[in-house]
């Protein structure tokens, strides 16, 4: 028992690789576009795998611009591009959404001004709109020529974004994923850069707070849990199992700390979006977690009239814990909406821990009902040194 557990150890490492985010496609370079020797610059934008590619010419203050991102919808979504001089905001913004129209990829230009899209004319002149649906990799291009007010060509605001579906012509609501909301920067056609303010850099943050926290809390822990409730019931697995139990915590720990830091961290930065729910969580987590830990060192001997007490403690919040942990993993992943193979992943791994909880939990019976019968002590192995071991029920 303790070697499969130990085999659970060993696969960590692989499970960190599995969560880790995929490296960043340089689509810029791979992408083929109608035309595509006009265009002297190609950005990759930092949300939503989306591209720019643009030249601009300053004598008559024009670009010539395509835009590539991938409808979640496929076909049937659409994609949008925009200038807003009012800000990196939606409402505002002056768009080119391009979508599948009465049999034909068109684009067509939306002064945004509400949250109902209505085809309008926009305050750029444009030119040679066009747009496509390549197939082969799912991502639709819009194309256009476009006038920049003289003077602001270096410093614009550029917005994008994706939606799943068009109904009458009209296209319908985009999620509001971390990647949608971050899907905005400056963009300076003069010397070709875009900066994201922050945008990037953010969404980097958040990957790496919901890896350290789906590791700690949302993985190590469980295995630790599984470890001390399973293991130990084997005499030759003690001492072991309570230095596993105890490693596996005080790091699953630590690196939950880090991971609560860095939430903590995004919470303070994230203004406008405050995800209430998760944040509280987090916060009776670590808290939960803290006290936790100090059941290492409080932790009375074996026969001591308060370890009945010490042991209801721990196991209380060590289950508070488990569940607290394994909710906002989930939580986290609503809010970040990572590519679905993530939930997928995790839901996998945790139904597998689960899985082995229960064999486990049923090997555990058996192997306790067996010690009744032929009355050798049932009691589960606890920890190192147990002096003499008393007639008593499983203590869970
Ligand atoms: C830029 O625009 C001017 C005025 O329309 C034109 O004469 C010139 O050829 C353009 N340059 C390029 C590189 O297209
Ligand atoms: C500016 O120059 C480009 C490139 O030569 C040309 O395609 C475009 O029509 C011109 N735009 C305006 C508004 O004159
Ligand atoms: C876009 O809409 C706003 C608000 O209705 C309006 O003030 C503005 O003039 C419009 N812009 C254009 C180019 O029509």
């Amino acid at each position: 028992m303790a070697s499969s557990s130990l085999q659970l150890l060993r696969l960590l490492p692989a499970v960190l690789l599995l969560l880790a985010p995929a490296a960043d496609s340089l689509a810029c370079t791979s992408q083929k576009l109608k035309n595509s020797g006009v265009y002297a610059t190609c950005l990759d934008l930092p949300a939503l795998a989306a591209t720019l590619h643009f030249s601009y010419n300053a004598s008559n203050s024009s670009a010539t611009i395509a835009f590539v991102a991938a409808p979640p919808g496929g076909q049937d979504g659409w994609v949008s591009w925009a200038l807003n001089p009012a800000g990196a905001t939606m409402l505002g913004s002056q768009a080119l959404i391009a979508f599948l129209d009465a049999g034909a990829v068109t684009v067509k230009t939306y002064n945004v001004s509400t949250y109902e899209l209505k085809e309008s004319p926009i305050a750029f002149e444009t030119w040679d709109r066009t747009a496509d649906f390549n197939s082969a990799d799912g991502t639709m291009r819009i194309y256009a020529g476009i006038k920049v007010p003289v003077g602001n060509a270096a410093n614009l605001n550029q917005v994008w974004q994706v939606g799943p579906k068009v109904t009458d012509g009209v296209p319908q609501k985009h999620a509001m994923g971390t990647d949608n909301m971050n899907a905005k920067a400056m963009l300076n056609l003069v010397s070709g850069e875009s900066k994201s303010g922050g945008g990037g850099s953010s969404t980097k943050k958040k990957n790496i707070h919901g890896i350290l926290n789906a590791v700690s809390w949302g993985i190590m822990f469980p295995i630790g849990a599984i470890i001390a409730r399973y293991v130990r019931v084997f005499p030759s697995a003690d001492p072991v199992w309570f230095y596993l139990h105890a490693f596996c915590q005080t790091s699953a720990y630590a690196i939950g700390v880090a991971g609560w830091g860095t939430g903590m961290k995004l919470g303070s930065e994230s203004k406008g979006f405050q995800y209430t729910g998760h944040r509280n969580i987090g916060i009776a987590l670590f808290a939960v977690a803290t006290v936790q830990i100090f059941a290492l060192f409080l932790r009375p001997k074996k026969d001591h009239k308060y370890r009945f007490y010490w042991n209801i403690y721990h196991h209380s919040l060590g289950y508070a814990i488990l569940v607290l942990g394994i909710l906002n993993v989930f939580k986290g992943l609503n809010i970040l909406q990572p590519d679905n193979k993530w939930k997928s992943a995790y839901i996998i791994l945790i139904s597998v821990l689960g899985g082995v909880a229960v064999v486990l939990e049923l090997v555990t019976w058996i192997v306790v009902l067996k010690r009744k019968k032929s009355g050798e002590p049932t009691k589960p192995y606890d920890g190192y040194n147990n002096g003499q071991r008393r007639q008593q029920p499983l203590a869970i």
